[in-house]
């Protein structure tokens, strides 16, 4: 189970921090937002909350994943390759991190227990692109091309790039065994394609969006892939779900986390929330929370108002401590740092007792390399505090598939509270349009040509501010 300890974020004990009042306030105000997810979820727009219970979509990727490990020992599978951006990659590299071995990758096949390799291409940088596909052998490489809308700029470059090395390679019906597709169950370019070509396809719900679809196939088919424990990880995600029916605050994980970051933010001026794992095996989470926060409540309220929203960031225990920490101590005092700690299941590494005559060295031998981990995690978070700077920690029993599950659902429906706090559409990004377009004007896309003339409009590189 997962626990927060939010003392460190009220005031007493920080001075600055949430007062009394401010959080008792709040209870009516989140009373509304715990209503209005809930009023969404019944008018069946949020379909990650049913993720968990939704027993067909998880048996056709399991499905889908015995008949892939049952492939003959020539085209046996040593590598999975996701094609993805955005909500479509950063749930899958959280999953590898956060449950398979360090350095997966970097193992051997017995060392991996016969499982594949996941390579999560999350850019279109061609040097890493060219790099992999140059070190793998096709006939044993599956590619996922996880796309929602299944015509993303990125992954469909991605896809082109990788079809016509598998076309010229294994001709056209060899490459089609190499690929899956997961994107919507309708609509979409992909979803034309795997018509067209029998290519399989397993299903995005219309009614998950990118950032929150981790538990459809998009997560969930490369996790299964590598030997993750799907099903342990709905399980968690079921059991946070359920944890998150109270319209109080105080009882209902998500919505302190959410009501909390939200009085930091608009009460007293802590746009920046900062989400610190003290775990290796957590650090890529961090990365998804981001996109996740930032994506869904960076937003305009109303049409031209100068937009709202905190900004997240992420942070690893205790390297960060070498790195922000200094800037989260005694820079502006304009952030929230959430720390993760892990009470179980950590290797005990013991310090050997070296050099005993070196003051520097000698008071480490004898502890454990996790104690210490732990030891500094709580320094960094109480002299935080001393500060006067807040701070929370959520603490995990272990990193197992059943509290990623867990800490995932929660940060999820933290989400969904959030947006309707800040009173903002969680589940749309309209800001990175134009962008998009402008690319599409400048790649000659047909449908461009607007963006294409407001392109053309636009200040051009001036020679005297070029140095
Ligand atoms: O959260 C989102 O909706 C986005 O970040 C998408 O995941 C990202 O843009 C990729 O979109 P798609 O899955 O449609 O290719």
């Amino acid at each position: 189970m997962i626990r927060l300890d939010y003392t460190n974020m009220m005031s007493p004990p920080i001075e600055g921090g949430i007062t009394p009042e401010e959080w008792r306030d709040i209870e009516g105000r989140f009373g509304a937002a715990h209503a209005g997810v809930e009023k969404l979820h019944a008018d069946g727009v949020l379909g990650f909350l049913d993720l968990p219970a939704d027993q067909a979509l998880h048996g056709q990727i399991t499905s889908f994943v015995r008949q892939a490990k049952e492939r003959d020992a020539a085209h046996r599978l040593t590598d999975v390759v996701v094609l993805g951006i955005g909500g479509s990659a950063l749930g899958p590299i959280a999953l590898r991190t956060a449950l398979r071995p360090p350095q997966w990758n970097l193992l051997s096949d017995e060392a991996r227990g016969g499982e594949p390799r996941l390579h999560v291409l999350d850019n279109v940088d061609p040097a890493n692109i060219t790099s992999l596909l140059e070190r793998l052998d096709l006939k044993r490489a599956l590619f996922v091309v996880i796309s929602k809308s299944g015509g993303t700029a990125e992954t469909m470059a991605q896809y082109l790039v990788v079809r016509g090395r598998l076309d010229a390679a294994l001709g056209r019906k060899g490459a089609r065994q190499q690929l899956v597709f997961v994107t919507d169950p309708l609509k979409g370019a992909l979803r034309s394609i795997a018509r067209a070509e029998g290519i399989p396809a397993l299903d995005i719900p219309p009614n998950v969006g990118g950032r929150f679809s981790v538990l459809t196939a998009v997560g969930l088919l490369p996790a299964a892939l590598i030997g993750i424990d799907t099903a342990a990880l709905l399980a968690g995600a079921g059991r946070m779900r359920a944890r998150c029916t109270s319209a109080r605050a105080t009882e209902n994980i998500a919505g302190a986390f959410a009501a909390l970051q939200y009085l930091a933010d608009t009460r007293h001026h802590r746009p920046i929330q900062v989400l610190m794992p003290y775990s290796d095996a957590l650090r890529d989470m961090a990365d998804w929370f981001v996109q996740l926060w930032a994506e869904s409540l960076g937003k305009h309220r109303e049409p031209g108002d100068a937009g709202i929203g905190p900004t997240p960031l992420g942070a690893l225990g205790a390297t960060d401590q070498h790195s922000k920490v200094q800037l989260f101590m005694e820079g502006p005092p304009d952030k929230t740092v959430t720390f993760i700690g892990v009470e179980q299941g950590i290797p005990a590494v013991e310090i050997p007792r070296l050099h005993e005559d070196i003051p520097e060295l000698a008071y480490l031998g004898g502890h454990k390399l996790g104690e210490l981990l732990d030891i500094e995690r709580r320094a960094t978070a109480g002299a935080l505090a001393r500060r006067g700077r807040p701070n929370m920690t959520l603490s995990l029993e272990r990193v197992d598939a059943a509290h990623v599950g867990e800490l995932m659902m929660l940060l999820e429906i933290a989400t969904a509270y959030a947006g309707q706090l800040y009173g903002v559409n969680a589940y749309d990004q309209p800001g990175v349009e134009l962008g998009k377009q402008f690319t599409y004007a400048m790649l000659g896309r047909a449908d461009a040509e607007q963006a294409r003339r407001e392109w053309n409009l636009l200040p051009k590189s001036d020679p005297a501010r070029v140095i």
